[in-house]
């Protein structure tokens, strides 16, 4: 069957591409469909954000398609910046400037939990979606540690790990991360779907 990804993020789709290996899934994604204009991101939660974007794409292209919306939860910040995640620091996306606004925020605060979140929409061509869950748990560190990956990745420590997500090799984050879960959990879910001609 061919199914669209709702996205624009080359590393992304190369990620879905490797999860879904195996299936006879003909992958494409938004890149492939420019008139589209990328869907505004004003949902309150995650699920509400990865299924406006994988109905609206899947209304456009009377195919399946699949979006996915991620970010950051702090405990001590109740839950910020959560859906806000990308623009926290506001505009222009900025990673540093969210990482320095996060360590300002939690300057002193002895809780230091968090985790990732990243919910997957599916939406068959006539806009019914179902969505599925992955979460990452970990802490924020005082100070950004590594170079590799994006985002807040310099800052978060997963649990029952030492190393910073900046700080692994690109397979080890993927196996344990919100995202890579969240694919995981929709080959589990979706199987029987995607296998349909
Ligand atoms: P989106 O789901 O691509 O809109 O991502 C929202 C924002 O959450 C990103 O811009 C990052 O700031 C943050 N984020 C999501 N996933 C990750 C991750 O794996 N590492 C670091 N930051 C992330």
């Amino acid at each position: 069957m061919k199914l669209i990804v709702a996205t624009r993020n080359k590393h992304k789709l190369e990620e879905i591409h490797a999860i879904l290996a195996g299936l006879d899934v003909e992958l494409h994604s938004a890149l492939d469909f420019p008139e589209i204009p990328d869907v505004v991101e004003d949902g309150d939660t995650f699920e509400a954000n990865a299924i406006k974007k994988a109905v609206t794409l899947a209304h456009a292209t009377g195919c399946w398609a699949l979006a996915d919306d991620s970010g950051l939860e702090v405990d001590a910040l109740g839950g910020a910046p959560g859906v806000f995640s990308a623009r926290y620091a506001g505009e222009p996306v900025s990673y540093p400037a969210n990482n320095a606004k996060l360590l300002r925020e939690l300057a002193g605060q002895q809780n230091r939990r968090a985790r990732f979140r990243c919910v997957m929409a599916l939406s068959d061509p006539t806009g019914r979606a179902e969505t599925v869950d992955g979460r990452c748990e970990g802490r924020i560190i005082e100070e950004l540690r590594g170079a590799a990956g994006f985002g807040y990745d310099p800052l978060f420590v997963p649990e029952g790990f030492t190393q910073t997500f900046a700080e692994m090799p690109a397979a080890e984050k993927n196996a344990i991360s919100h995202r890579g879960r969240a694919l995981q959990a929709a080959r589990q879910k979706w199987d029987h779907i995607l296998k349909k001609s």
